[in-house]
Protein backbone atom coordinates (compact mmCIF):
# COMPACT_ATOMS: atom_id res chain seq x y z
CA UNK A 1 0.00 0.00 0.00
CA UNK A 2 0.81 3.86 -0.51
CA UNK A 3 0.81 5.82 2.50
CA UNK A 4 1.13 9.63 3.10
CA UNK A 5 0.78 11.68 5.93
CA UNK A 6 -1.05 15.39 5.55
CA UNK A 7 -0.48 18.02 7.99
CA UNK A 8 -3.11 20.06 10.18
CA UNK A 9 -3.08 23.95 9.77
CA UNK A 10 -3.46 27.04 10.98
CA UNK A 11 -5.08 29.89 8.72
CA UNK A 12 -6.00 33.26 8.53
CA UNK A 13 -3.07 33.77 11.69
CA UNK A 14 -5.73 36.64 12.72
CA UNK A 15 -5.23 39.46 10.27
CA UNK A 16 -4.15 37.10 6.75
CA UNK A 17 -7.78 35.91 5.91
CA UNK A 18 -8.33 33.20 3.48
CA UNK A 19 -4.56 33.75 2.19
CA UNK A 20 -1.99 33.29 5.11
CA UNK A 21 -1.40 29.87 6.56
CA UNK A 22 0.93 27.41 8.26
CA UNK A 23 1.39 23.34 8.63
CA UNK A 24 1.79 21.86 11.97
CA UNK A 25 3.41 18.87 13.30
CA UNK A 26 0.21 17.28 13.59
CA UNK A 27 -0.84 14.45 11.21
CA UNK A 28 -3.57 12.21 9.47
CA UNK A 29 -2.41 9.46 7.52
CA UNK A 30 -3.78 8.03 4.46
CA UNK A 31 -2.78 4.10 3.14
CA UNK A 32 -4.11 3.29 0.09
CA UNK A 33 -4.34 1.12 -2.98
CA UNK A 34 -6.22 0.14 -6.42
CA UNK A 35 -8.09 -3.05 -5.98
CA UNK A 36 -9.80 -5.32 -8.29
CA UNK A 37 -13.47 -3.90 -7.53
CA UNK A 38 -15.38 -2.07 -4.67
CA UNK A 39 -14.58 0.79 -2.51
CA UNK A 40 -13.15 -0.16 1.36
CA UNK A 41 -12.94 2.40 3.88
CA UNK A 42 -11.67 1.59 6.96
CA UNK A 43 -10.80 4.22 9.90
CA UNK A 44 -8.87 2.71 12.16
CA UNK A 45 -8.55 5.74 15.06
CA UNK A 46 -11.06 5.65 17.90
CA UNK A 47 -11.68 9.16 17.49
CA UNK A 48 -12.91 9.91 14.21
CA UNK A 49 -14.33 6.09 13.31
CA UNK A 50 -17.49 6.92 15.22
CA UNK A 51 -18.66 9.48 12.81
CA UNK A 52 -16.50 10.17 10.00
CA UNK A 53 -18.65 8.45 6.67
CA UNK A 54 -16.31 4.97 5.56
CA UNK A 55 -18.77 5.30 2.31
CA UNK A 56 -18.64 7.32 -1.03
CA UNK A 57 -19.76 10.57 1.36
CA UNK A 58 -15.85 10.37 2.65
CA UNK A 59 -14.50 13.86 2.21
CA UNK A 60 -10.88 11.88 1.25
CA UNK A 61 -12.88 9.24 -1.17
CA UNK A 62 -14.53 12.62 -3.06
CA UNK A 63 -11.64 14.50 -3.20
CA UNK A 64 -9.96 11.32 -5.06
CA UNK A 65 -12.71 10.99 -7.25
CA UNK A 66 -13.10 14.22 -8.22
CA UNK A 67 -9.12 14.00 -9.84
CA UNK A 68 -9.82 10.50 -11.19
CA UNK A 69 -13.31 11.85 -13.02
CA UNK A 70 -10.50 15.18 -14.17
CA UNK A 71 -8.39 13.03 -15.36
CA UNK A 72 -10.95 10.49 -17.14
CA UNK A 73 -9.45 7.81 -15.15
CA UNK A 74 -10.93 4.74 -13.70
CA UNK A 75 -9.58 3.06 -11.09
CA UNK A 76 -11.24 -1.03 -10.83
CA UNK A 77 -11.96 -0.50 -6.97
CA UNK A 78 -10.32 1.34 -3.89
CA UNK A 79 -8.68 0.46 -0.26
CA UNK A 80 -8.31 3.29 1.85
CA UNK A 81 -6.90 3.01 5.49
CA UNK A 82 -7.39 6.37 7.43
CA UNK A 83 -5.68 7.59 10.54
CA UNK A 84 -7.53 11.07 11.93
CA UNK A 85 -4.80 12.55 14.26
CA UNK A 86 -6.56 16.10 13.46
CA UNK A 87 -9.19 17.18 15.71
CA UNK A 88 -12.47 17.78 13.68
CA UNK A 89 -14.48 20.96 12.89
CA UNK A 90 -12.23 22.64 15.55
CA UNK A 91 -10.21 25.11 12.73
CA UNK A 92 -7.30 22.99 12.20
CA UNK A 93 -8.04 22.30 8.41
CA UNK A 94 -9.25 18.94 8.75
CA UNK A 95 -11.37 19.13 5.79
CA UNK A 96 -8.39 20.49 4.31
CA UNK A 97 -6.61 17.84 5.01
CA UNK A 98 -8.95 15.29 3.87
CA UNK A 99 -9.39 17.17 0.54
CA UNK A 100 -5.28 18.08 -0.03
CA UNK A 101 -4.39 14.19 1.00
CA UNK A 102 -7.19 13.05 -1.38
CA UNK A 103 -5.88 14.84 -4.65
CA UNK A 104 -2.39 14.25 -3.47
CA UNK A 105 -3.09 10.07 -3.65
CA UNK A 106 -5.39 10.44 -6.23
CA UNK A 107 -2.38 11.57 -8.15
CA UNK A 108 0.13 9.03 -7.08
CA UNK A 109 -2.00 6.32 -8.21
CA UNK A 110 -2.31 7.96 -11.64
CA UNK A 111 1.63 8.23 -11.37
CA UNK A 112 1.62 12.15 -10.67
CA UNK A 113 -0.54 12.94 -13.73
CA UNK A 114 -0.46 16.71 -12.39
CA UNK A 115 2.02 19.11 -11.25
CA UNK A 116 2.04 20.46 -7.04
CA UNK A 117 0.94 23.93 -8.55
CA UNK A 118 -2.53 22.01 -10.11
CA UNK A 119 -3.24 20.24 -7.21
CA UNK A 120 -3.13 23.26 -5.09
CA UNK A 121 -5.84 24.91 -7.42
CA UNK A 122 -7.74 22.00 -7.54
CA UNK A 123 -7.39 22.03 -4.02
CA UNK A 124 -8.76 25.36 -3.40
CA UNK A 125 -11.17 24.88 -5.89
CA UNK A 126 -12.90 22.00 -3.55
CA UNK A 127 -12.35 23.73 -0.35
CA UNK A 128 -13.55 27.27 -1.24
CA UNK A 129 -10.47 29.16 -0.28
CA UNK A 130 -6.57 28.27 -0.76
CA UNK A 131 -4.93 28.89 3.59
CA UNK A 132 -5.25 25.57 4.88
CA UNK A 133 -5.26 23.66 1.47
CA UNK A 134 -1.68 25.23 0.29
CA UNK A 135 -0.21 24.90 3.60
CA UNK A 136 -1.41 21.36 4.06
CA UNK A 137 0.55 20.95 0.72
CA UNK A 138 3.29 22.80 0.17
CA UNK A 139 4.32 22.65 4.04
CA UNK A 140 5.79 25.69 6.53
CA UNK A 141 4.37 29.24 6.26
CA UNK A 142 2.04 30.22 3.31
CA UNK A 143 0.80 32.62 1.41
CA UNK A 144 -1.49 31.78 -1.24
CA UNK A 145 -3.62 33.74 -3.60
CA UNK A 146 -6.62 32.03 -5.44
CA UNK A 147 -8.02 33.78 -7.90
CA UNK A 148 -9.90 33.16 -11.52
CA UNK A 149 -9.09 29.19 -10.93
CA UNK A 150 -5.32 29.67 -10.54
CA UNK A 151 -2.81 30.22 -7.56
CA UNK A 152 -0.09 32.27 -6.75
CA UNK A 153 2.02 31.22 -3.35
CA UNK A 154 4.50 30.95 -1.66
CA UNK A 155 5.50 28.22 1.21
CA UNK A 156 8.30 30.14 4.06
CA UNK A 157 10.25 27.37 6.39
CA UNK A 158 9.49 28.43 9.91
CA UNK A 159 12.39 27.45 12.65
CA UNK A 160 11.83 25.95 15.90
CA UNK A 161 12.54 29.45 17.91
CA UNK A 162 8.41 29.68 16.89
CA UNK A 163 6.27 27.71 18.72
CA UNK A 164 2.32 26.99 18.58
CA UNK A 165 0.25 26.39 21.68
CA UNK A 166 -3.17 24.99 20.85
CA UNK A 167 -6.21 25.79 23.11
CA UNK A 168 -8.74 23.49 21.48
CA UNK A 169 -12.38 23.97 23.03
CA UNK A 170 -14.32 20.83 23.64
CA UNK A 171 -17.07 22.34 21.17
CA UNK A 172 -17.24 22.63 17.62
CA UNK A 173 -17.61 25.59 15.02
CA UNK A 174 -18.42 24.84 11.39
CA UNK A 175 -16.70 26.74 8.61
CA UNK A 176 -20.43 27.78 6.91
CA UNK A 177 -21.47 29.11 10.44
CA UNK A 178 -18.18 30.68 11.28
CA UNK A 179 -18.15 32.10 7.65
CA UNK A 180 -21.89 33.51 7.61
CA UNK A 181 -22.04 35.75 10.11
CA UNK A 182 -19.09 38.47 8.35
CA UNK A 183 -20.25 41.23 6.75
CA UNK A 184 -20.59 41.04 2.94
CA UNK A 185 -18.92 44.54 2.77
CA UNK A 186 -16.61 46.24 5.10
CA UNK A 187 -15.42 50.05 5.51
CA UNK A 188 -12.57 51.48 3.67
CA UNK A 189 -10.91 52.19 7.03
CA UNK A 190 -11.05 48.50 7.78
CA UNK A 191 -9.54 47.01 5.08
CA UNK A 192 -6.49 49.13 5.37
CA UNK A 193 -6.39 48.01 8.93
CA UNK A 194 -6.27 44.58 8.04
CA UNK A 195 -3.58 45.09 5.09
CA UNK A 196 -1.36 46.81 7.26
CA UNK A 197 -1.26 44.30 9.88
CA UNK A 198 -0.94 41.19 7.93
CA UNK A 199 1.74 42.84 5.66
CA UNK A 200 3.36 43.14 9.17
CA UNK A 201 2.25 40.15 9.59
CA UNK A 202 4.07 38.75 6.32
CA UNK A 203 7.34 40.46 6.90
CA UNK A 204 7.41 39.39 11.08
CA UNK A 205 7.23 35.51 9.65
CA UNK A 206 9.61 36.32 7.17
CA UNK A 207 12.29 37.85 8.98
CA UNK A 208 12.19 35.46 12.11
CA UNK A 209 11.72 39.20 13.93
CA UNK A 210 8.38 38.43 16.16
CA UNK A 211 8.65 41.77 18.02
CA UNK A 212 5.27 43.20 15.93
CA UNK A 213 3.09 39.99 16.18
CA UNK A 214 1.20 41.11 18.72
CA UNK A 215 0.25 43.73 16.78
CA UNK A 216 0.49 42.03 13.45
CA UNK A 217 -2.30 39.15 14.01
CA UNK A 218 -5.01 41.85 14.97
CA UNK A 219 -7.50 42.43 12.09
CA UNK A 220 -11.26 43.42 11.77
CA UNK A 221 -12.21 41.26 9.48
CA UNK A 222 -13.59 37.79 11.04
CA UNK A 223 -12.49 37.87 14.60
CA UNK A 224 -14.35 40.39 15.95
CA UNK A 225 -17.23 38.49 14.82
CA UNK A 226 -16.08 34.86 15.86
CA UNK A 227 -14.93 35.68 19.04
CA UNK A 228 -18.86 35.19 20.12
CA UNK A 229 -18.43 31.31 19.33
CA UNK A 230 -15.68 31.17 22.12
CA UNK A 231 -16.58 30.64 25.53
CA UNK A 232 -14.05 32.92 27.51
CA UNK A 233 -12.20 34.29 24.80
CA UNK A 234 -11.05 37.91 25.92
CA UNK A 235 -10.35 36.30 29.26
CA UNK A 236 -8.11 34.01 27.69
CA UNK A 237 -6.85 36.09 25.15
CA UNK A 238 -5.53 38.28 27.93
CA UNK A 239 -3.99 35.74 30.07
CA UNK A 240 -1.76 34.19 26.98
CA UNK A 241 -1.10 37.89 26.87
CA UNK A 242 0.11 37.96 29.87
CA UNK A 243 1.98 35.09 30.42
CA UNK A 244 4.00 36.10 27.31
CA UNK A 245 2.71 35.09 24.26
CA UNK A 246 4.01 36.69 21.05
CA UNK A 247 0.57 37.08 19.35
CA UNK A 248 -2.52 35.16 19.61
CA UNK A 249 -5.12 34.52 17.40
CA UNK A 250 -8.46 32.61 16.47
CA UNK A 251 -7.56 29.54 14.02
CA UNK A 252 -8.92 29.66 10.97
CA UNK A 253 -12.80 29.95 11.65
CA UNK A 254 -12.43 28.51 15.28
CA UNK A 255 -12.68 27.60 17.60
CA UNK A 256 -9.11 26.80 18.25
CA UNK A 257 -7.02 29.68 19.55
CA UNK A 258 -3.46 29.58 18.90
CA UNK A 259 -1.06 31.36 20.88
CA UNK A 260 2.47 31.94 19.49
CA UNK A 261 5.74 31.35 21.39
CA UNK A 262 9.05 32.24 21.10
CA UNK A 263 10.86 28.27 21.30
CA UNK A 264 12.63 29.30 24.92
CA UNK A 265 9.85 30.74 26.69
CA UNK A 266 7.33 27.55 25.46
CA UNK A 267 7.37 25.33 28.11
CA UNK A 268 7.17 27.63 30.92
CA UNK A 269 3.84 29.52 29.03
CA UNK A 270 2.31 25.64 28.46
CA UNK A 271 2.82 25.02 31.89
CA UNK A 272 1.33 28.41 32.81
CA UNK A 273 -1.83 28.36 30.64
CA UNK A 274 -2.39 24.57 31.43
CA UNK A 275 -2.79 25.37 34.89
CA UNK A 276 -5.64 28.52 34.45
CA UNK A 277 -7.10 26.40 32.02
CA UNK A 278 -7.25 23.50 33.95
CA UNK A 279 -9.71 25.98 36.22
CA UNK A 280 -12.14 27.32 34.53
CA UNK A 281 -12.03 25.52 31.15
CA UNK A 282 -11.08 21.72 31.97
CA UNK A 283 -12.36 20.05 29.46
CA UNK A 284 -9.55 22.27 26.55
CA UNK A 285 -6.73 20.39 25.25
CA UNK A 286 -3.53 22.18 24.95
CA UNK A 287 -0.97 21.65 23.06
CA UNK A 288 2.49 22.75 22.06
CA UNK A 289 3.29 22.14 18.15
CA UNK A 290 6.22 23.14 15.84
CA UNK A 291 5.69 24.16 12.33
CA UNK A 292 5.44 21.49 9.85
CA UNK A 293 8.24 22.44 6.65
CA UNK A 294 7.35 19.42 4.31
CA UNK A 295 3.91 19.59 3.52
CA UNK A 296 2.46 16.02 2.42
CA UNK A 297 5.09 13.40 2.92
CA UNK A 298 4.81 10.08 1.12
CA UNK A 299 6.18 7.47 3.35
CA UNK A 300 5.27 4.42 1.31
N1 LIG B 1 -9.99 31.25 5.92
C1 LIG B 1 -11.04 30.37 6.35
C2 LIG B 1 -12.02 31.15 7.21
C3 LIG B 1 -10.42 29.25 7.15
O1 LIG B 1 -11.57 31.93 8.03
O2 LIG B 1 -13.23 30.99 7.06
C4 LIG B 1 -11.43 28.25 7.64
O3 LIG B 1 -11.59 27.21 6.77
Amino acid sequence: MHEIRVPATTANLGSGFDCLGVALQLYNHIAFEETDGGLEINILDNVTSGFLPSDERNLIYKAMKFLFDEAGWHPKGLRLNLTNNIPVTRGLGSSSACIAGGLYAANMLMGKKYTQRELLCFAARLEGHSDNTTAAIAGGFTVSVYEKEDIFYYSHPIKDDLKLVLLIPDYVVTTKKARSTLPGYYPLRDVSFNIAHASLLVASLLSGDYENLLCAVDDRIHQPYRKAFIDGYQKIYNKCKNYGALGTYISGSGPTMVSLIEGEDAAFFVEDIREYMQKGYPDWDIRLLDVDNDGIVELA
